[in-house]
C-alpha cells in the first residue's frame, strides 16, 4: 500500500493513542502515508480527516483517549453510509483502512468488504476484552487497574464502617473485568455472566454468604463486584432487592466512565506498539480482512468475521479458583 487510514471507533481506551503512533510510525518507516479519520466510521462519511505524521503521533504513546477522537455511527450501519465512506476513501486514494476498535466496529468493518475492495484490518481496542481471537485487547490492562484503585479505595471506607459495597464494574456483555478486578480487589462476591443463573438464585446466594461470614467475623466490610448488564436493573436493584429479601444494607456504586479513562499502563502500550506494529506488517504482505490479536508473546492474524461471532468467555479455571477461594470466606 501506498497511503493508508486509520480510525479509532466505539468505546475508547486506553491505549488506542500508542496503536495510532505505533502503526503510524511504522507505516511511515516503509514508506507508506498515512491519514487519520476523525469521530470514527463518522469522519470517514464526512470525510474528516488529518494527515498523520511523526510530529504528530511522537508524544502521545502515554496518553488516555483517543487524538482521532472516537464515536459509534448509526449512519455507517446502512448501504448509503458505506458506499459513501468508501467513495471518499477511493477519492483520497487509500489502499488500507485500519480500525481500532471492538466488536461492534469489527462487524462494520466485516460488512464494509462489501463496498470497499481496498485491504481492511482491525486492532482490538476495548475495554471490555471480549473480542475472540486474542488474549488481550487494547485497554483491558489499564481498566482493570483504574477499577481496582478505586475499589481499593472503597474498601478502606468499608473497612472502616464495616459496611456491604456492591460495585459494578464495565464490560459491555462480558465478565473479563468483573472477574479480574474482583480477584485483584479481593471480593468476597464476584457476579459475573458465566456464574450467574438468576436473581433469586444469586440474592440467596450472596445473603447466605453474608450471613455466613457476619456469623463467624462478626460485622466486617463486605465487597460484590458484578459486572454491569446482568443483574435486571443493575446495582441499585440488586441493593433495593437484597434489602427486600434479606434486610442486608448494601451501598450501590457504579464505577462508569472513570474505567474508559486515565493514561495507558506499560502492558497496554506494549501491546499497542506490537498490534500497531505487526497490523503494518500484515498489510504489506498483502493480508485483508484480519484482525490482529495476541496470543501469548505472539502477534497473529484471525479472520476478522472470526472475532465478532462467538461469546469470548472468561478463564474458567480462574473463575473456579476464585469460587473455590470464596468458599473459604
Ligand atoms: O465497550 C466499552 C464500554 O465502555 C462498555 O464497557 C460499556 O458497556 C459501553 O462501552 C458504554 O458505551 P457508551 O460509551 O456508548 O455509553
Amino acid at each position: 500500500p501506498n497511503r493508508i487510514a486509520l480510525l479509532t471507533s466505539g468505546g475508547d481506551a486506553p491505549g488506542m493513542n500508542a496503536a495510532i503512533r505505533a502503526t503510524t510510525l511504522y507505516a511511515l518507516h516503509h514508506g507508506i502515508e498515512v491519514i487519520g479519520f476523525k469521530h470514527g466510521y463518522n469522519g470517514l462519511i464526512h470525510n474528516e480527516w488529518m494527515a498523520l505524521d511523526e510530529p504528530v503521533v511522537r508524544e502521545i504513546i502515554g496518553s488516555g483517549g483517543t487524538i482521532l477522537k472516537s464515536a459509534r455511527c448509526e449512519e455507517f450501519k446502512s448501504p448509503a453510509g458505506m458506499q459513501q465512506a468508501a467513495d471518499n476513501l477511493k477519492a483520497l486514494d487509500i489502499d488500507a483502512l485500519v480500525v481500532i476498535g471492538g466488536d461492534g466496529s469489527f462487524i462494520g468493518l466485516t460488512k464494509f468488504k462489501q463496498f470497499y475492495p481496498g485491504q481492511t484490518i482491525g486492532i482490538p481496542g476495548t475495554i471490555d476484552n471480549d473480542i475472540d481471537g486474542t488474549d488481550h485487547t487494547i485497554g483491558f490492562a489499564t481498566a482493570v487497574d483504574t477499577a481496582v484503585n478505586a475499589i481499593d479505595k472503597i474498601r478502606d471506607t468499608a473497612d472502616a464502617f464495616e459496611r456491604i459495597f456492591l460495585v459494578e464494574v464495565m464490560g459491555r456483555k462480558s465478565g473479563f473485568l468483573a472477574l479480574n478486578v474482583g480477584i485483584a480487589c479481593a471480593a468476597e462476591h464476584i457476579i459475573t455472566f458465566e456464574n450467574f443463573s438468576n436473581p433469586g438464585i444469586e440474592l440467596q446466594h450472596i445473603a447466605s454468604k453474608i450471613h455466613r461470614i457476619k456469623k463467624s467475623r462478626g460485622q466486617c466490610s463486605y465487597l460484590i463486584v458484578s459486572a454491569e448488564n446482568l443483574y435486571p436493573g443493575g446495582a441499585n436493584q440488586l441493593a433495593s432487592d437484597l434489602a427486600d429479601y434479606a434486610s442486608i444494607e448494601c451501598i450501590p456504586c457504579v464505577l462508569g466512565y472513570i474505567q474508559r479513562g486515565g493514561d495507558p499502563v506499560a502492558k497496554d502500550r506494549i501491546l499497542a506498539t506490537h498490534m500497531g506494529a505487526f497490523a503494518v506488517k500484515q498489510l504489506l504482505a498483502g493480508h485483508t480482512d484480519v484482525m490482529i490479536g495476541i496470543d501469548g508473546q505472539h502477534c497473529l492474524q484471525v479472520p476478522l468475521a472470526s472475532s465478532t461471532k462467538h461469546y469470548k468467555e472468561v478463564n474458567a479455571s480462574l473463575l473456579a479458583i476464585q469460587e473455590d477461594l470464596q468458599d473459604l470466606l
